[in-house]
């Protein structure tokens, strides 16, 4: 995010986002974590069964101010509680609470608390690191990457079993905890930030409404000072998605998940595609920048379509990609495929050599059938869709009023369930 201004109103703008309304009889606060568009996350420590433990709550901000962050966040809520049922997944983040501010009630309240595990930081710190303390071996950063890949693919190969697209893995989406001791250990990896996540319904396949794929531009807190916090296309975003009328399938995931492998395997570069958006107003024009970067890197043309044979590939990114042995290049080729159905899936990822060649292909499991079948019941746009339109097409008083309230009833729903661990 880029603030123009000045820098005293900036802090007070993020001072305004730490202010959290939590029990503090129950949790003294520890550190801040991070904060996006859509909220803060901070570190607390509790007491859980008679010890002392530290736990990262996020705290989603003004939900109600606008209907799609009010969507985003029923629906990050639902999938976290239904991906951590029965024990969860060792690389989803765990989600241990919910709980609403302690000075509104469950009719006006405006923000929520979730309480997950608390993790070390996110793999973005940790390839910094990784890059910058210089510690390590080719053999150790090797067997790192692989290691981090390894836990990656089983935590995607998870939600897409439950046929959950992710929409925004990118590396500070995922959570790290290592064993600090050991810096060449990958330890913990989980994916985070289920924000943008959503379950494809029926057919597989569904045309992502635009508005709702939408990066939220305006800053959380609205203070009346001049705030600019454009935030570019994320450099992870499949080319597919930069056309109107986009798919909304699994293999945007396993592009952004090659993109994340590159970050892991690049040497002097932190990104492999990012286009120059200066000058840039319009998200049309970030969206074409952002296609153009990607085709000229990976020097797609009309003539080869986007398939580069192992050999061109090898060719254009060996030097770059220093880490990387043939089987990591050829997985990451496959990956980055131009075309989403000819991109490798999350279960022949886990089966690739890169793998299997190297301790064994990755093990995908998948969630109950009863959390299946919930997950492809959480349609929060069918929930909420007769009134949602009324409201859209209207701007009736009334409605966006009935629309306000089901959403309440839904989050509080939500807090029950995840408190009596009923499905
Ligand atoms: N459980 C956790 N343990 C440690 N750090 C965490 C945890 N959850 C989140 N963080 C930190 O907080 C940052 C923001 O978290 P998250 O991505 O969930 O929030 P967000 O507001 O949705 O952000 P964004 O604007 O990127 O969507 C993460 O990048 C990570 O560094
Ligand atoms: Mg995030």
């Amino acid at each position: 995010m880029t603030y123009s201004a000045s820098s005293l109103n900036f802090k007070q703008e993020v001072d305004q986002l730490y202010k959290f309304d939590v029990d503090n009889k129950l949790f003294e606060p520890w550190k801040r974590l991070g904060y996006g568009a859509y909220g803060a996350v901070m570190s607390y420590k509790m007491q859980i069964d008679g010890t002392i433990s530290h736990v990262a709550i996020k705290r989603m901000i003004n939900i109600f101010n606008d209907d799609l962050v009010a969507k985003r966040s029923l629906r990050e809520l639902r999938l976290l509680r239904l991906f951590n049922h029965g024990g969860g997944h060792p690389n989803i983040v765990p989600l241990l609470d919910a709980f609403l501010p302690t000075n509104e009630n469950e009719s006006n309240f405006t923000d929520v608390y979730m309480v997950c595990r608390l993790m070390g930081t996110n793999l973005k710190q940790k390839i910094i690191n990784m890059k910058c303390n210089g510690v390590m071996s080719t053999e150790q950063q090797q067997q790192f990457i692989q290691d981090t890949m390894r836990q990656l693919v089983a935590g995607v190969g998870y939600i897409h079993a439950g046929g959950v697209v992710h929409r925004d893995l990118k590396s500070e989406n995922i959570l790290v905890r290592g064993n600090d001791d050991k810096k060449i250990n990958a330890g913990d990896v989980k994916l985070g930030d289920f924000g943008q996540a959503r379950p494809l319904i029926d057919t597989g396949n569904q045309t992502i409404n635009d508005t709702d794929n939408q990066i939220r531009r305006k800053p959380v807190i609205d203070t009346g000072n001049q705030i600019s916090d454009f935030v570019s296309t994320p450099p992870n975003r499949a080319p597919e998605l930069m056309q109107p009328n986009a798919m909304n399938d699994k293999s945007i995931d396993i592009w952004s998940l090659g993109c994340i492998f590159s970050e892991l395997l690049l040497l002097n570069e932190n990104n492999l595609f990012t286009a120059n958006l200066e000058g840039t107003s319009s998200g049309v024009q970030i969206d074409n920048r952002q296609r153009d970067a990607i085709a000229a890197r990976m020097g797609w043309n009309s003539i080869n379509n986007g398939v580069l044979s192992f050999d061109k590939f090898k060719q254009r990114f060996q030097k770059v990609l220093p880490l990387a042995d043939d089987n990591a290049l050829d997985l990451l080729r496959r990956m980055l495929t131009r075309s989403p159905t000819d991109r490798i899936t999350i279960t022949d990822i886990a089966e690739h050599p890169y793998f299997s060649q190297n301790g064994g292909a990755v093990t995908i499991t998948s969630p109950s059938s009863e959390v299946q079948q919930l997950l492809q019941s959480t349609d929060i746009d069918q929930i909420a869709k007769s009134t949602f339109d009324y409201v859209k097409e209207t701007r009736n008083v009334i409605a966006q009023r009935s629309w306000n309230e089901l959403f309440h009833q839904k989050i509080v729903q939500e807090i029950r369930f995840l408190r009596s661990g009923v499905l």
